[in-house]
């Protein structure tokens, strides 16, 4: 054959490898084995939907309100709110670990329609959070050409739940976007440069692509949590808030407030109890404070149970660490009780002569 001969076969070739190579968009996130937590994930969506498409899409429409929350929209919002094309939302997931990778466990799960294809399924429909390879490989499908209408496929999304720096820390797929670097990531999300390349396996900064999932750590914020509470360890990122207590708690977190969970009432019906515990500490409301000194008083929320939610009044310093200072504002209220003492010893002697 002579190479005019050839060149139609050779083009169909290239042409079927161009096809068939899709963009190396998603890896998966490494993980330690037999660890379960909560994950996020970003989802751009392609169409013009609403949120109650996109939590069905993936299957957490039983949990509106984590949706809500991971996304700062009010806990009133109608599922029916308009979500406009290109707009990105965060999408709360639970991630399980296996085999040094983390994945969503059980969730999403996608059901075939007629013209449909693993490579459609995952580049449109999931916007390239996966591959259609490792959607193959989740389903044990033997030739990625034959799947089934009406066949029920498991999407497993990137995630992890490893601890960061020895800090417990949200992991957050982010599609990046086009025109991002690694150090403008890192800024945004409160992180390091170091941190994002090491844990994305990046060599360097320039070898950021614009579509793919970066896996990056969020901070939670600080709470006084007890580990035996049901919602332990509540971690929740900045600029969000979570719903927790059967219903009865909503606590947001804000950079901006060094990072310090903060706890109220949700007013919200209980999912369970037919009225909201007491969450009160004493005569204090939970999520009120008040503020003497270099001391700050708030009725916290540590946690709840089947019966009740716990909350207790704790106190923080909200001085900067100097040692010399917190020790005369403490003899100072030292001699401040002194005085009120003194008073009331004057008053009752006075009262009982
Ligand atoms: C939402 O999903 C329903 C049912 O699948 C579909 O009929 C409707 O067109 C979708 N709406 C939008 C705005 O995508
Ligand atoms: C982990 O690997 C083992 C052995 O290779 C395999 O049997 C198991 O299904 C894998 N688990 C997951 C969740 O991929
Ligand atoms: C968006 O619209 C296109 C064209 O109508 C369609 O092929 C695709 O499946 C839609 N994507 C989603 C996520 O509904
Ligand atoms: C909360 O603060 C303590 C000490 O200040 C620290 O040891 C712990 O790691 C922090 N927890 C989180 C989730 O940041
Ligand atoms: C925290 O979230 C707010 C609101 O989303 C944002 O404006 C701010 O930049 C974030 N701060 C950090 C340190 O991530
Ligand atoms: C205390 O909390 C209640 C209910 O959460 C609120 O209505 C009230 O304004 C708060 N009071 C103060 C002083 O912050
Ligand atoms: C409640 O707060 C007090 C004072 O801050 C603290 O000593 C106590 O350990 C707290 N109780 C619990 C159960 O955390
Ligand atoms: C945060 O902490 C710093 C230093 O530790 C302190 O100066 C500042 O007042 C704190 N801010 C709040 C809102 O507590």
């Amino acid at each position: 054959m002579t190479i005019t001969q050839t060149l139609p076969y050779f083009i169909i070739f290239l042409l079927f490898i161009l096809t068939t190579t899709p963009p190396t968009k998603a890896q998966p996130f490494s993980c330690k084995p037999s660890s379960k937590c909560n994950s996020l994930i970003d989802y751009v969506s392609p169409n013009d939907t609403t949120i109650s498409n996109i939590t069905t899409l993936f299957g957490i429409s039983k949990n509106l309100l984590s949706f809500l929350g991971a996304n700062n929209y009010p806990p009133t919002t109608l599922p029916s709110l308009a979500i406009k094309a290109k707009q990105t939302v965060k999408i709360p997931f639970p991630c399980r670990c296996a085999n040094g990778t983390g994945t969503s466990d059980g969730l999403p799960v996608y059901k075939v329609v007629p013209e449909d294809g693993l490579f459609h399924i995952a580049s449109d429909i999931f916007g390239g959070l996966v591959l259609y390879q490792q959607i193959q490989a989740a389903n044990n499908i033997a030739d990625a050409n034959k799947i089934l209408v009406g066949q029920e496929l498991k999407i497993p999304l990137p995630c992890s739940c490893d601890e960061v720096d020895g800090q417990a820390v949200i992991h957050y797929g982010h599609v990046v976007p086009a025109g991002s670097s690694v150090e403008a990531i890192a800024k945004q999300f409160d992180t390091t440069q170091e941190t994002l390349l090491k844990l994305n396996a990046l060599a360097d900064p320039a070898d950021l692509k614009a579509g793919v999932v970066l896996d990056v750590p969020l901070k939670a914020c600080n709470s006084s949590i007890s580990s035996d509470s049901r919602d332990y360890p509540l971690l929740v990122p900045n600029g969000s808030y979570a719903i927790t207590a059967n219903n009865c708690v909503r606590c947001k977190c804000d950079a901006a407030n060094n990072y310090t969970l903060q706890c109220e009432p949700s007013q919200i019906k209980s999912s369970i109890w037919p009225t909201c515990p007491n969450t009160q500490c004493n005569s204090v409301f939970l999520g009120n404070s008040t503020s003497s000194g270099c001391s700050r008083t708030t009725c916290a929320y540590l946690g709840y149970d089947n019966q009740k939610i716990i909350t207790n009044l704790t106190t923080v310093s909200t001085c900067s660490t100097s040692p010399s200072s917190a020790t005369k504002i403490n003899s100072q209220g030292w001699r401040w009780n002194f005085l009120v003492a003194v008073q009331l010893v004057l008053l009752s002697l006075y009262l009982f002569q």
